[in-house]
């Protein structure tokens, strides 16, 4: 992974030229003896030009608070605020090495909300595509080393259409770097990436919350770890994501499934059968133990569904 620092007047450029395709280590003045090829800046002229509004929307990128006020920026303010990298990974979607211009989402991120990274990091960050799509996810998750927000894609190509769909990535394409990183439930990975909104995990996670106990309970100790951990993946009273099984409803985990078993099951779900969950060798046995208490809790906390 290489990074490169492109002077603000030529990222301006650049992007002024065509939004998608350039080069920043070539300079427009830098000689170019040999004349090869195109220069790298040379506008796309093959391809249609979007209608000038779709190209604004898309290239809007938003923050929006728990207030619900909004941040917006253009990607060329983007880029010339937030340092730029060059980014090359074998990426999944693609199913080939490709080499992308990125935000570091610890450098977007707390520039797009103008606070902290400390301040942000404990907070719930919902991301929002295109096309409504969202995914709530974690501000210590987004800072991890290895989290990009891709904004081109190799020079001088332009953005090569991506997955099924064969849809234009812009504005944002979020990627992550580590081995660690390439499970999409735990680290996903939008395209068409447009939005950050803070959100109250009461507002995201509204019945999976052990509401009735006081702080100092360590099962509220367990609902943080879960939130951080888990909720990606399983719900509790519905609240939370679907790729593992609910927790709490009609049937709470602890009443059909011994601690033991709960227990050495996070730590290393394989030891007993294959799926997506990943281990969670990490988690100290107390902390597996606050979560055992936050899941028995909740069985005095179903929510009633309608018609059952
Ligand atoms: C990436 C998604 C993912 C994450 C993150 C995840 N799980 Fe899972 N979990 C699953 C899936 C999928 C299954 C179901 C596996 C199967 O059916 O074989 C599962 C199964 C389980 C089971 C076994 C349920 C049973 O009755 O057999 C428990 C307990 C569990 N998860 C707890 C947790 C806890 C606690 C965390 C957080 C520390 C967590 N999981 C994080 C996906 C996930």
């Amino acid at each position: 992974m290489i990074t490169q620092n492109c002077t603000p007047l030529i990222r301006l450029l650049a992007l002024l030229i065509s939004a998608t395709s350039f080069a920043c280590e070539r300079a427009p003045e830098a000689p170019q003896p040999d004349a090869a090829g195109p220069p790298t800046l040379a506008p796309k002229t093959d391809a249609a030009e979007p209608p000038k509004d779709e190209v604004s929307s898309r290239h809007a990128v938003k923050f929006t608070g728990a207030d619900g006020q909004t941040r917006s920026f253009s990607l060329a303010e983007l880029i010339e605020h937030v340092p730029t990298h060059e980014v090359t990974v074998h990426d999944p979607l693609y199913d080939k090495e490709k080499t992308f211009q990125a935000f570091s989402l610890r450098e977007l991120i707390p520039y797009g909300f103008g606070q902290t990274a400390e301040a942000l990091a404990d907070q719930d960050i919902v991301l929002g595509a295109l096309d409504g799509y969202t995914v709530p996810t974690h501000g210590a998750r987004l800072f991890e080393e290895g989290g990009y927000a891709a904004f081109a894609d190799e020079p001088p190509k332009g953005w090569e259409p991506i997955e099924a769909k064969k849809a234009d990535p812009s504005p944002l394409y979020m990627i992550w770097v580590k081995d660690s990183q390439q499970n999409e439930q735990t680290h996903p990975r939008p395209w068409q990436l447009t939005e950050f909104a803070l959100s109250s995990h009461e507002a995201l996670y509204a019945h999976a919350s052990p509401a009735d106990l006081p702080e100092d309970d360590p099962a509220q100790r367990g609902y943080a770890l879960f939130r951080q951990n888990c909720i990606v993946c399983h719900s509790v009273n519905l609240s939370g994501g679907r790729v593992g099984p609910e927790m709490n409803i009609p049937q709470n985990i602890t009443e059909y499934r011994s601690r033991d078993f709960v227990l050495a099951y996070i730590s290393n779900p394989e030891q007993f059968r294959y799926s997506q969950m990943p281990a969670f060798s990490h988690l100290s046995e107390a902390e597996l133990a606050s979560i055992w208490s936050y899941l028995e809790a909740m069985k005095a906390q179903k929510i009633e569904l309608p018609g059952k």
